[in-house]
């Protein structure tokens, strides 16, 4: 382990999938966030384990290498117990741009460091990985064979080894243009694998309970690692839909906690979402989902309750607020109101009844959801919540904002050509005071999150891998 102070290179292979969420954002941005937290995941979780994103990299672009400064090698794997954008972690050995820059790297690298994994007791194996290209056996064999200069003084052991090395090949990301040698070659000792197969063991496509927006595992996993959601903390969803978001909280040891408006929902009854069944079984709610997966001791409860209308006793009570509010094509977005409330100019209907369900307008619902997160998370707390945006018209300008919720990331995923939602996280910086006086600009991403609304339904026809029946809502907003 490196003495204190001394930070220690490691080198992360990323996943490449789900690219937006591990960029940082963008340079605009960066002097309104938290100093040394000023990305997505990865510095989430380092912020949550005392380390900082420290890189001497100067692009990641969508290069599957990072290479990271992280002071211990606690923090590394404490890193990869959460980590779902993450593959593996190393400890940096050497890196060069051909095979003697890497050599040469290699050769200086301390020895005191290497000898602890080297010596004659040991096993170890090394393996090749690289990246947009394949290697020939005897390819291989040549590449460790040529690291003979280290001193490695224990015995092959490729069944049960008790130290893996990796070289490390980065053939840029262009499969058309595969270059002969490679742009980047890495060497490091192999430390922890990431959490990639909690997308598949939690996959929507197996869970119990489902409805048409349930979110996905990788995604849900990711905003419970920007929410730094930690064991024994409380985590609310106030649109909590069939609790996907529960989920991923609750696997990280949080007590969880969700309202809804939709009576049916909350209840698992009416309609199922899944083909070839009509209805929901007795047994279809939240609840059921959490214990499908071991988690059932982490529900605290979901209510039936209309955000726009909070039925909390003023306090903090949430650590973390983390949520996908509807906007209005898979889901309708509903408040309950009165007739007092219908505008003049709508005809009453003689039979509607009380409460009535009304529109609730975008720009209303994320001004209400910043304003109740302010309220009810403890200082330091975070918020983590969708932003619909249509693309052509979006600036940075437009996302909603609060002066007691600090911006700490704003990561795009593209649904189409001209729309994409974003993933807001906001960190509670300081005690709740209310907050009237909206940005003019902050009414526009809504108006436009109507356009985006209408645009998603082929994305989400596209993307409902989950055997869900597509029914498509009226935009009631
Ligand atoms: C996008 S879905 C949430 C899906 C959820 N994340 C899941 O994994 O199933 C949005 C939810 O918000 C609910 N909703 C709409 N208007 C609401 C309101 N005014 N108050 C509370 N919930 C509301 C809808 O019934 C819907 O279940």
């Amino acid at each position: 382990m490196a003495p204190p102070g001394i930070l220690n290179r490691y080198l992360l292979l990323m996943a490449q999938e789900h690219l937006e969420f591990r960029l940082p954002v963008s340079p605009q941005y960066r002097p309104l966030l938290l100093a040394g937290d000023d990305g997505a995941e990865i510095k989430s979780l380092l912020s949550l384990f005392g380390g900082q994103f420290i890189s001497s990299q100067e692009t990641y672009g969508k290069s599957p290498f990072w290479i990271l400064s992280i002071p211990s090698e606690d923090i590394a794997r404490n890193l990869m117990k959460r980590t779902v954008c993450a593959k593996s972690i190393f400890e940096l050995w050497g890196h060069g741009k051909c095979p003697e820059e890497l050599y040469s790297s290699l050769k200086n690298y301390p020895a005191e460091k290497m000898v602890p994994f080297l010596h004659s007791d040991s096993t170890y194996k090394i393996k090749i990985h690289t990246f947009n290209k394949t290697l020939t056996q005897e390819e291989k064999v040549k590449r460790i064979d040529a690291l003979e200069f280290l001193p490695f003084e224990g015995k092959v052991n490729l069944k049960k080894p008790q130290h893996v090395f990796s070289i490390l090949e980065d053939y840029g990301l262009d499969p058309n243009h595969i270059p002969e040698n490679p742009h980047n070659i890495y060497f490091g000792r192999w430390i922890a694998d990431g959490q990639r197969e909690l997308i598949e063991s939690y996959s929507v496509k197996k869970r119990h309970f489902i409805g048409n927006t349930s979110m996905d595992a990788g995604l849900s996993f990711i905003m419970a690692n920007h929410g730094k959601v930690k064991k024994n903390d409380i985590v609310f969803d106030p649109f909590v839909g069939t609790g996907g978001l529960l989920i991923a909280s609750a696997h990280f040891g949080a007590y969880v906690y969700g309202t809804d408006i939709d009576y049916n929902t909350v209840h698992g009854l009416g309609k199922a979402s899944r083909k070839n069944q009509k209805w929901r079984g007795p047994d279809e709610n939240i609840r059921a989902n959490l214990r499908q997966y071991g988690l059932e001791k982490y529900y605290l409860d979901v209510l039936v309750s209309d955000a726009s209308k909070p039925s909390w006793r003023k306090g903090t009570y949430f650590d973390a607020i983390i949520t996908d509010p509807p906007y209005g094509i898979r889901e309708s977005t509903r408040r309950t109101g009165s007739q007092k409330e219908i505008p003049k100019g709508i005809e009453k209907c003689p039979e509607s009844h009380v409460p009535v369900s009304l529109s609730y307008h975008l720009s209303d619902m994320f001004f209400d959801l910043l304003n109740f997160s302010a309220e009810t998370l403890v200082l330091g707390g975070r918020l983590v919540y969708w932003l619909p945006v249509y693309t052509p018209e979006y600036t940075e300008e437009m996302v909603p904002w609060h002066p007691c919720l600090k911006l700490i990331s704003n990561c795009e995923q593209k649904l189409s050509s001209h729309t994409s939602r974003r993933l807001i996280t906001m960190e509670k910086v300081k005690e709740f005071e209310v907050w009237t006086d909206r940005h003019p600009e902050c009414e526009k991403p809504m108006e436009q999150a109507q356009k985006t609304a209408q645009q998603t339904v082929e994305y989400s026809r596209a993307n409902l891998d989950s055997g869900c029946k597509f029914e498509e809502q009226k935009i009631l907003a």
